[in-house]
């Protein structure tokens, strides 16, 4: 397959539209909300009428009549003010399924390929990972894996924080803490490392001393003090590695681009913006204004990028990381999966990078924000005692309480096999429930309510799949090459769902929405369990019962490799 089906329907109705007289209008078709009123529902002839000055209804029947959907459609019908309704024919949808079930790919198309870099994780190395760098882990993780799959070439970059005055402390506290002979111990627990530091820092005059001497000679590149410091980094990355493990992400130490790899270039990017004249002395720093960001008050705000003490900021590395991934990394499009309030800050840096020339308008760059992590009861997320959640703990508490699930369900089921399970819905649990969510809202995290095994939850997305792959497990006749005939409505549906898997991926990599792929699964899961009540499989007979056996197979091959680009594992039993 070349197409996904809704660029093959949008290719017919724009050409149709083109032969009716309507050059150039858009097709706009879209998946059809209710099944009475088709599969797929072209709703350009509308906006194309309007334009026009024409009646939109005899507009559309123009275009039906030049619509050629020979061997695709089985019904093409004309609704409402000129909706045009397209129901697929059963031999052509068959013909998809056996296309995809023949297919590694399962029938999707690879895409022209793009370099298409993606910032996530990027947590501050100077504490533990706690859980706002959980969301930007699970969806940068899924958006790369769905890119990767389209055809894309990804690269991650963990832009983590690793440079700043935090890190003198840091390090002076770290010899201090190898003086009494106990560094390694000390950095067991990072969270209670820096706390201590601090305490040092505020409490000793001597020590804050030092503590500042040493960013001056890190930043001077004293072998000694880089030496702690690369120290330090290496048992903070491998605390961050010990959560990606657990969460099954993909990032090792070659992602890792942390801020502090910028340092170079931070200087030659102020002197550029200055020599553009972009970048202006106000009050007590250099500034960019950009048209059309303006403060509360109305006035131009500007970004700052560096400070009159000469320090440089945030936003003066992230300047440099575009150069460098324009001009180094030859990108096409780069994605921020950061925090949502973080929102300006990244909208400033793009308008600025363009001002500058660091990214012509070919390389897309786009933020890609979330929203908060709250609790039960609506505030942000912490621990009884208020404190932050530390990553580590949340994910140990998530396979406790799979295991707990999971022994009440399956008492019978050996040890070892509950703990596997248990990790499998615990991890894919918390993930799931991240991921299913648009990204742009807040969301609550609930225990109860991500555990569940009903609704658009992991476990119930995990036990389809073991129906879906138990039933050609059981049949003990199956017929690789069985072609799929599609009779019964549940059939259809099925099958819709299935030819859809494409289109899904497509629109999650177009709109950087992870959830899109999720509610395509849950509705891929239903349309299964209903089939599944309606059509018997295993007590049926002959070609029927091949092809359903077939339908099976894709279905939970589908299920399984979405999961997989969710970053999900899939069980066989459960
Ligand atoms: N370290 C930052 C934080 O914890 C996130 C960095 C995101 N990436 C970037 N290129 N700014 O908030």
């Amino acid at each position: 397959m070349k197409q996904t089906l809704i660029e093959l329907l949008d290719e017919r109705v724009r050409a149709a539209l083109d032969a009716a007289g309507c050059e150039g209008a858009p097709a706009v078709v879209q998946v059809s909300g209710r099944p009475e009123f088709g599969d797929y529902q072209a709703n350009g002839v509308m906006g194309a009428a309007k334009a026009r000055k024409m009646n939109p209804r005899q507009l559309a029947t123009q275009v039906v009549e030049k619509l050629d959907l020979v061997g695709i459609a089985g019904k093409v019908e004309i609704a409402g003010p000129g909706f045009i309704n397209i129901t697929l024919d059963d031999v052509f949808l068959a013909q998809q399924m056996d296309a995809a079930l023949n297919d590694e790919r399962l029938g999707v198309p690879a895409v022209e390929a793009k370099r298409v870099v993606v910032d996530y994780s990027s947590p501050n190395l100077a504490k533990e990972m706690h859980v706002g760098h959980l969301r930007s882990t699970i969806i940068g993780d899924a958006l790369a894996r769905v890119l990767r799959f389209l055809g894309h070439t990804v690269i991650a970059q963990n832009h983590v924080g690793d440079w700043g005055t935090q890190f003198g402390m840091l390090t002076a506290y770290l010899i201090e803490a190898e003086q009494g002979g106990d560094a390694t111990v000390a950095l067991t627990d990072l969270e209670d490392f820096y706390r201590r530091a601090k305490q040092r820092f505020d409490e000793d005059e001597a020590f804050a001393t030092r503590a500042r001497e040493y960013v001056v000679k890190l930043q001077g590149g004293d072998p000694e003090v880089n030496a702690l410091w690369r120290k330090f980094l290496d048992v903070s990355l491998h605390h961050c590695e010990a959560v990606y493990e657990k969460l099954g992400v993909g990032l090792t130490r070659e992602d890792v681009m942390g801020e502090s790899a910028y340092n170079d270039d931070l200087a030659p990017v102020v002197e550029d913006l200055r020599a553009k004249g972009l970048a202006v002395e106000s009050d007590d720093a250099i500034v960019v204004y950009v048209d059309g960001f303006v403060n509360r008050e109305g006035d131009p705000l500007g970004y700052i990028v560096q400070k009159k003490d000469g320090g440089f900021l945030y936003s003066t590395t992230d300047l440099a990381a575009v150069r460098y991934r324009v001009s180094k990394l030859h990108i096409d499009r780069s994605l921020y999966v950061v925090d949502a309030r973080q929102g300006q800050h990244f909208q400033q840096m793009f308008a600025v990078s363009r001002k500058a020339g660091y990214a012509p308008d070919s390389v897309q760059l786009e933020h890609v924000g979330f929203g908060v992590m709250l609790g039960e009861d609506n505030k942000p997320f912490k621990t009884r005692s208020g404190g932050t959640v530390k990553l580590a703990d949340l994910l140990a508490e998530a396979e406790e309480r799979a295991y707990a699930l999971v022994s009440e369900k399956n008492p019978d089921l050996p040890e070892a096999e509950r703990r596997a399970i248990a990790q499998a819905v615990g991890i894919g649990a918390v993930k799931y429930a991240d991921l299913s969510k648009n990204r742009n809202s807040d969301y609550v995290f609930s225990w109860d309510t991500m555990l569940a095994f009903e609704g658009n939850t992991a476990p119930y997305m995990l036990y389809a799949y073991t129906r879906a792959a138990g039933v050609r497990r059981k049949a003990e006749d199956w017929n690789p090459k069985a072609a799929i005939s599609l009779t019964e409505p549940a059939e259809h549906q099925l099958a819709l769902a299935l030819s859809r898997f494409a289109d899904a991926l497509q629109a999650v990599s177009r709109e950087t929405m992870p959830h899109f792929l999720c509610g395509y699964l849950y509705e891929l899961a239903t349309q299964f369990m209903r089939f599944y009540e309606a059509c018997p499989v295993l007590k049926s007979e002959g070609d029927v019962r091949a092809s359903r056996l077939r339908l099976c197979e894709l279905t939970a091959r589908t299920l399984k490799t979405g999961l997989g680009l969710l970053g999900i594992q899939t069980l066989e039993q459960m």
